[in-house]
């Protein structure tokens, strides 16, 4: 039997190259070998996006971006997260079993508390809802970037703990971070990110793929002055797009000073670009066709509600309220 792979992406805005390769690609690479359950995040996204269009909309992008990238629906389930009511319940019970200063570490919180952001209570305990959604169907594996190690480490102690207390019940869930794509750079150096509108969107038109590649920030070194391939967001951009033999390639020119940042931009561009191509046209084609995606994440949700209706029940047994 193949294992239960989960993940999901919150609709918080465009999809980014640095979604792809720390997330979605696996999604993708992994959907023959597991049974892949790959959600949309809106209970999630409601902690950030409170404009009801605005949400709808994105969760909307987001079905098509698993659609357009090529997750296959016959074999992937696709729905989202707030149509299996179940996930919020389970998130309340273990509310009641984690302690307030746990979640009191999570990242996500204290940078937000460091910032004077304000803070609501659904970022507070959003690593529970996490947790609900990844042990509610038991997950066994969890692709994600390297950003969500934390809060896979909270569902893997929530797992155990639940266990402890109640007896045997939950799979403890492992991530699946990729080594070389972690942490892909924005187009300012720091991690790409919606938050920080440093991406490139996986939907975005060639001329301004061409615009932004142009605006990456590099040092000031001249065209024919050696550069350092180790530190240059460009090229830590190329690793995604090109081969062994043509990063070795790059690598030479970079050291040598035999390119400037000019001409590794627009090569970048271009490689960006071809890649991006089908994932356009997919895309279009969905665009068109609204009826398919909504029709894909109802089927979704009568599936993923049938197993998380048996989980539930068999928890509410395990804690005496059944
Ligand atoms: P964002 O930071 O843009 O809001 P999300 O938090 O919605 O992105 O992330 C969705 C998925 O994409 C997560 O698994 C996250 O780890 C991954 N991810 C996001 N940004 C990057 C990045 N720059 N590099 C690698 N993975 C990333
Ligand atoms: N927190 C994840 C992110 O910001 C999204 C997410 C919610 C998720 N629930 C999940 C990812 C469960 C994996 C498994 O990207």
């Amino acid at each position: 039997m193949q294992k239960r792979l989960l993940s999901g992406i919150k609709p918080t805005g465009e999809i980014h190259i640095g979604n792809y390769f720390g997330a979605m690609r696996q999604f993708l690479e992994l959907q023959d070998e597991y049974e892949s359950f790959i959600f949309i995040a809106d209970y999630h996204a409601f902690n950030q996006i409170q404009d009801p269009k605005e949400l709808k909309a994105n969760i909307l992008e987001i079905a098509k971006a698993y659609l357009a990238i090529g997750l296959n629906p016959e074999k992937v389930l696709l729905f989202k997260q707030s149509d299996v009511s179940a996930v919020t319940e389970l998130a309340w019970i273990f509310n009641c079993i984690t302690p307030m200063a746990e979640l009191e570490r999570a990242h996500a919180y204290k940078d937000a508390k460091a910032k004077g952001k304000p803070i609501n209570m659904g970022l507070f305990t959003y690593p529970i809802l996490m947790a609900a959604d990844i042990l509610l169907y038991k997950s066994e594996v969890v692709p994600v970037g390297q950003d969500q190690k934390q809060h896979l480490e909270m569902a893997q102690d929530m797992a155990k703990k639940f266990n402890r207390l109640f007896g045997n019940t939950f799979k403890i869930p492992q991530e699946l971070i990729l080594k070389d794509a972690a942490v892909i750079p924005g187009l300012d150096g720091q991690k790409m990110s919606k938050s920080y509108k440093n991406t490139i969107g996986l939907f975005d038109e060639p001329r301004i793929v061409i615009k932004k590649t142009r605006s990456i920030k590099t040092d000031s070194r001249g065209a024919s002055e050696p550069k350092d391939p180790a530190t240059c967001n460009v090229f830590a951009l190329h690793r995604l797009f090109s081969n062994k033999e043509e990063i070795k390639k790059l690598e030479g020119r970079y050291r040598n000073g035999k390119i400037s940042y000019q001409e590794s931009k627009d090569m970048l561009a271009e490689r960006i670009n071809d890649f991006l191509a089908p994932i356009r046209t997919k895309k279009a084609e969905l665009d068109m066709n609204p009826a398919y995606v909504t029709d894909i994440l109802e089927q979704g949700q009568i599936k993923a509600n049938a197993l998380a209706i048996k989980t539930l029940a068999e928890i509410k047994e395990k804690i005496g309220i059944s």
